[in-house]
C-alpha cells in the first residue's frame, strides 16, 4: 500500500510549501507525513523537520527518500514533542483523519506562542469535465476539512491560498492512483475489476500519447496562528532533603509527603528523580493512565481540573517524556 501510494500520489508545488512555512528556517513538526512527499520539500528548503506518522511502513519510505531525516511513529492526538517547542506544525493530506478536539489541543500545546498550524490538500480540479468523469468513477473528491480549525478558539483567523499544478500520469500510474485509495481496499474483487476497467477506458480516451495524462490539481493551503494554549508546564526542580533521600513535602508544588499516594525512592528502589514528584511507577507516565494527548487533559498541561493534586504530583509535560525536538 505504501509503495502504491508513493508511486502514484503527487507532490506539492514549492510555492505552496513556502507559503505554508515561510522562508526563514523554522522548526517544523509534520503530522501524518506518510512517505515524505512534503517532507522532502521542507528539508530542501532548510527547515529543521521532525516527520511523524502512525504507520511505520510509511515512515520507512520516508527514510529511504530522505536518509537521516528525523522521524517518529506518532499520532496527532499524542505528539512526541515538548510544549511550546515548534514554530510550525504542518499537515499534508491528513488533517481530515484526526480526532479534531484532541489533536487541536495537542497541536496548540506544542506550538510556540504565535506559532502556526498549516494544512494542505491536493484536490483534483473537477472544474474540467473529464476530471469530473474520473472523479465519478474513482470517488474520493475534496477532503479539505477546515471547519474544525476555523471554529477552534485555540487558533486565530485562517488564511487561505490556492496553487495549481498538473501531474503527468502514465496508464499504470493512474491505475496505482486508484489502487492507493483507502476505499478501493474495501471493495469486492468484482467492484475493483469494474473500476479499473472504467479508469483504463477513460485513460485510453483522454491520455495523450507519450505524454500520458495531465491531471490538473488545486493545492489548497490554510494556515492559522495559535492564540490560546494550555499554560506552560510547571517545571519542578528537585526539592530534596539529601540526608533523608525523600522529597520534601511541598503541597504547593504538588510534592506530597512520602507515602501520601505517590511512589517515591523508598518504594521504587531508586533515588528520588529530578523533579522530586512522580517517579517510575508513580505519577503520570506515557501510556500510564493518560488520555490521548497525555495527562489528565489533552495536552497534559496543568489546566483547570487537570492541575497538580496531592494524589498525583505535578502533571508532566508529555512531550518531554518522549522526544526532545532539539
Ligand atoms: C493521505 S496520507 C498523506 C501522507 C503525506 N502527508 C502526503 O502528503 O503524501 C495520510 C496520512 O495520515 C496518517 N494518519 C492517519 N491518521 C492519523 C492521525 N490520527 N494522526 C497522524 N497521522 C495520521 C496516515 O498514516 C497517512 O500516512
Amino acid at each position: 500500500m505504501a509503495d502504491t501510494y508513493d508511486r502514484s500520489r503527487p507532490s506539492y508545488p514549492e510555492d505552496a510549501a513556502s507559503w505554508l512555512i515561510g522562508s526563514a528556517p523554522s522548526r517544523v513538526l509534520e503530522l501524518g507525513a506518510g512517505t515524505g512527499k512534503l517532507t522532502e520539500l521542507l528539508v530542501a528548503a532548510g527547515h529543521d523537520v521532525l516527520a511523524t506518522d502512525p504507520l511505520p511502513e510509511m515512515l520507512a519510505h520516508l527514510q529511504a527518500r530522505l536518509p537521516g531525516a528525523r522521524t517518529a511513529v506518532a499520532t496527532a492526538e499524542r505528539i512526541p514533542a515538548p510544549s511550546r517547542s515548534i514554530d510550525v506544525v504542518v499537515v499534508a493530506q491528513a488533517f481530515h483523519w484526526f480526532n479534531f478536539p484532541v489533536a487541536l489541543d495537542e497541536i496548540a500545546r506544542v506550538l510556540r506562542p504565535d506559532g502556526v498550524l498549516a494544512l494542505v490538500w491536493n484536490v483534483r480540479d473537477e472544474g474540467i469535465p473529464w476530471v469530473r468523469k474520473l472523479g465519478a468513477i474513482i470517488g474520493g473528491g475534496d477532503t479539505s476539512v477546515t471547519a474544525p480549525l476555523t471554529e477552534s478558539p485555540l487558533f486565530g483567523e485562517v488564511d487561505e491560498q490556492e496553487f495549481r499544478f498538473w501531474q503527468n500520469l502514465r496508464k499504470d500510474e493512474l491505475i496505482d492512483l486508484v489502487r492507493s485509495r483507502s476505499y478501493f481496499e474495501l471493495m469486492s474483487e468484482t467492484e475493483r475489476a469494474d473500476v479499473l476497467a472504467r479508469v483504463g477506458a477513460l485513460y485510453d480516451d483522454y491520455g495523450r500519447g507519450h505524454d500520458g495524462m495531465k491531471l490538473p490539481y488545486l493545492t489548497r493551503c490554510f494556515r492559522a496562528h495559535v492564540v490560546d494554549q494550555p499554560p506552560a508546564p510547571v517545571v519542578v526542580e528537585p526539592i530534596l532533603d539529601l540526608d533523608a533521600t525523600q522529597p520534601v513535602p511541598r503541597p504547593d508544588l504538588g510534592v506530597p509527603a512520602p507515602g501520601a499516594g505517590v511512589s517515591t525512592s523508598s518504594t521504587s528502589g531508586g533515588g528520588p528523580t529530578p523533579g522530586g514528584g512522580p517517579t517510575p511507577g508513580g505519577g503520570p507516565t506515557p501510556g500510564g493512565g493518560s488520555t490521548p494527548g497525555g495527562g489528565s487533559t489533552p495536552g497534559g498541561g496543568p489546566t483547570s481540573g487537570g492541575g497538580p493534586t496531592s494524589e498525583t504530583g505535578p502533571p508532566e509535560d508529555p512531550g518531554t517524556l518522549l522526544i526532545d525536538f532539539k
